[in-house]
């Protein structure tokens, strides 16, 4: 007698590839129409699955969980897992998986899109071109910053960091990084780059790279203090995840010209970002595209559907978050 396939629910649209190997192992129930769930709409239709493929924009929290109570693994299609409350999903015994790794590169490159799209005012001469204010070549005319050799700080120095870091070597920076703690001396040679503390970084930084996972240590982790000891030419990044700025506290200084300039991917509250900073013209803005390449998105959304057809045929899912919850 053959048994039954496992029922799981994607909850946005991914690749036609990711939806084939799904559908090789499991009952699919998709959403290529791309209309996100509201959350109670999420629950009645989770109430009869085993797997959820879910992404940064669903929240599974304990009332998501409590009406899905089949529920075996959660595979988010992002290596940020804020959206998910991982212990109470191993309360649960629910398996939860991420998408690290296959994104690094990508993520890097958007950094350093943003450093030096910042740090030349790229998309504000560009637009400037396109109001029709560009009159001829001035020798003073929309003067940026160099990159080379400048100084690069580095706040988060997991894989997505170390792969900034790399980079740098051909702009000859000096790189320093704070972490939580140092990482190896081998990773610190391939990078080129010395930790340093976190106030030191702030003081010393041409180019402030933010790279570490949101949570409730990280919300705000640069707000107005941490701003005011950065050097009035400093350029800031974050790539990683809203809420690590104090994005009201970045408005006021950028307006003040406390610092430079920022480059920025990710908002509090995205994607309703705060509307002064449209108003702006020293912010270098991204919708949330770091790792929004066409090879890097199908490489994610196929790691957390092998991670989730894996939870579910009882084997260790590669990138499982709670090993804990493995029953
Ligand atoms: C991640 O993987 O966390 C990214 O932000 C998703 O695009």
């Amino acid at each position: 007698m053959s048994q039954s396939k496992p029922r799981v629910l994607v909850t946005r649209e991914v690749f036609d590839e990711t939806l084939d190997y799904l559908r090789q192992h499991c009952e699919v129930v998709d959403n290529q129409r791309d209309v996100p769930y509201a959350p109670e709409a999420l629950g009645k239709a989770l109430a009869d699955c085993d797997g959820l493929m879910c992404a940064l924009t669903d929240k599974v929290d304990p009332a998501l969980l409590a009406a899905a109570p089949k529920l075996k693994s959660v595979a988010n299609i992002a290596v940020g897992y804020n959206n998910i409350d991982v212990p109470a999903c191993t309360a649960r015994g629910v398996m939860a998986t991420n998408t690290p790794g296959v994104l690094d590169d990508s993520t890097a490159d958007l950094a350093w899109t943003l450093m030096l799209g910042t740090a030349r005012r790229i998309t504000e001469v560009e637009r400037r071109i396109r109001n029709g204010e560009w009159t001829g070549w001035q020798l003073k005319q929309w003067l940026g910053v160099d990159v080379h050799h400048a100084t690069l700080g580095i706040v988060g120095m997991g894989r997505i960091g170390q792969a900034i870091a790399r980079r740098a070597f051909g702009f000859e920076m000096k790189v320093i990084y704070h972490n939580r703690k140092p990482i190896a001396p081998e990773l610190e040679r391939k990078c080129n780059a010395a930790y340093v503390s976190f106030d030191e970084l702030l003081a010393q930084s041409d180019f402030i790279v933010l790279q570490v996972p949101y949570s409730p240590q990280t919300h705000h982790l640069i707000g107005t203090a941490q701003l005011a000891k950065m050097k009035r030419s400093a350029i800031l990044i974050n790539s990683t995840r809203g809420g690590v700025v104090d994005d009201a506290a970045l408005i006021d200084v950028l307006k003040k010209g406390g610092i430079r300039g920022a480059g920025l991917d990710v908002y509090e509250n995205e994607p309703k970002l705060n509307p002064e900073f449209l108003k702006l013209d020293n912010v270098v803005l991204a919708p949330h595209v770091g790792s929004s390449t066409e090879a890097t998105r199908k490489a994610m959304a196929m790691l957390a559907a092998q991670n989730l057809v894996a939870a579910l045929q009882g084997k260790l899912p590669p990138n499982l978050i709670n090993p804990e919850a493995r029953r």
